[in-house]
């Protein structure tokens, strides 16, 4: 189904957990967040059945699950089970990867394709910083083996740079990738307050990602990273810049919270409960109706101006 500005949206972004085993310093205070109580979080079959319907309404080419941390989800692999008997092309996860090396084949078997893995540094001491957690490289590097040999491929690394931070690491990052057979992406900090000491810009990245040979950028593949390859060619790496690039135009995704909220874009004010309806008995019909009514009024953009909490609705 198409907005009002001709986008095919056909790309849901599903939170099934607003909880997180971690406390990145750009996503949660330490403290934790206030958790959503567990009878508001929809369960298993709500949210099987929700995407069912979201589905025969958009006929969705991608479901991505997301958090907080997804597999932190009791019922994590029930929801993965039900939504692949749809049959939507493409299925696959975003984690932190601390759960990942036990669960990848589990979640292979229960449909899952490929993962995103979120690393915000190689060094060990500086993770822990970042993520106020006691991990280590090792930890991740367990889990991107597991997830390749459970046949998740492409792994793809998410790291967030932040100057005076991590931002030294991008030639390092881009070595290790191609070392371990992993695709980086590495994303334009995202805040709602104007961080701008912290900031590092695509152009930045690309600056520093320079030392490492030439880098162009790939012909636009539609998604919200623009893909670049260095050297001769042979090397990639992504980077999703939110600011930069907005990309709002090719924009073809929603997103589901954990807590049974519709939302249509990560500025937008204009969710939509879907969890009243659906624990009041409303049929199939009028649950699409307002699948279609949010679709219809999606923003045309975020400007730069991002206000959602990632630990909601997934990054
Ligand atoms: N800015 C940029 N990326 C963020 N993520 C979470 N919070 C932010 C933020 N403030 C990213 C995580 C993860 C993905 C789910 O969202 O690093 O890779
Ligand atoms: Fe957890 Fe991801 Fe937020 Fe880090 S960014 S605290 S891993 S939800």
């Amino acid at each position: 189904m198409k907005d009002r500005n001709g986008r095919e949206i056909n790309y849901l972004r599903l939170s099934v957990t607003d909880r997180c085993n971690l406390r990145c310093v750009y996503c949660m205070p330490e403290s934790g967040v206030p958790l959503i109580d567990h009878a508001d979080i929809l369960s298993v079959e709500e949210v099987v059945r929700v995407v069912r319907i979201i589905n025969d309404t958009l006929n969705l080419s991608k479901v991505r699950i997301t958090g907080g941390e997804p597999l932190v989800r009791r019922g994590v692999l029930q929801i993965i089970k039900g939504i692949s008997l749809f049959g939507i092309e493409e299925l696959t996860l975003t984690t932190n990867g601390l759960l990942l090396q036990q669960m990848s084949n589990q979640l292979a078997e229960a449909g899952i394709q490929r993962v995103n893995i979120s690393l915000d540094s190689l060094r060990d001491h500086r993770l822990k910083k970042i993520t106020r957690r006691d991990i280590s490289l090792h930890d991740i590097e367990e889990s991107i083996h597991a997830s390749l040999d459970a046949g998740l491929k492409p792994v793809r690394i998410n790291c967030v740079l932040m100057r005076g931070v991590n931002d030294d690491e991008i030639n390092e990052f881009l070595e290790w990738g191609n070392r371990i057979g992993v695709t980086v992406r590495f994303i334009e900090h995202m805040s709602s307050r104007l961080n701008q000491s912290i900031f590092v810009s695509r152009d930045e990245i690309i600056e520093h990602a320079s030392h490492s040979g030439i880098i162009r950028r790939r012909k636009d593949d539609g998604g919200t990273s623009g893909i670049y390859t260095v050297g001769d060619g042979a090397d990639t790496f992504g980077i999703i810049a939110p600011f930069s690039d907005p990309m709002c135009k090719n924009c073809n995704r929603i997103r589901l919270s954990a807590s049974g909220m519709l939302v249509p874009c990560l500025a937008s004010s204009e969710e939509v409960s879907i969890r009243e309806p659906v624990r009041n008995g409303a049929d199939d019909e009028s649950i699409s109706r307002l699948v279609q009514q949010m679709v219809i009024n999606k923003p045309d953009s975020h400007g730069g101006c991002v206000s959602a909490a990632m630990w909601k609705i997934g990054g």
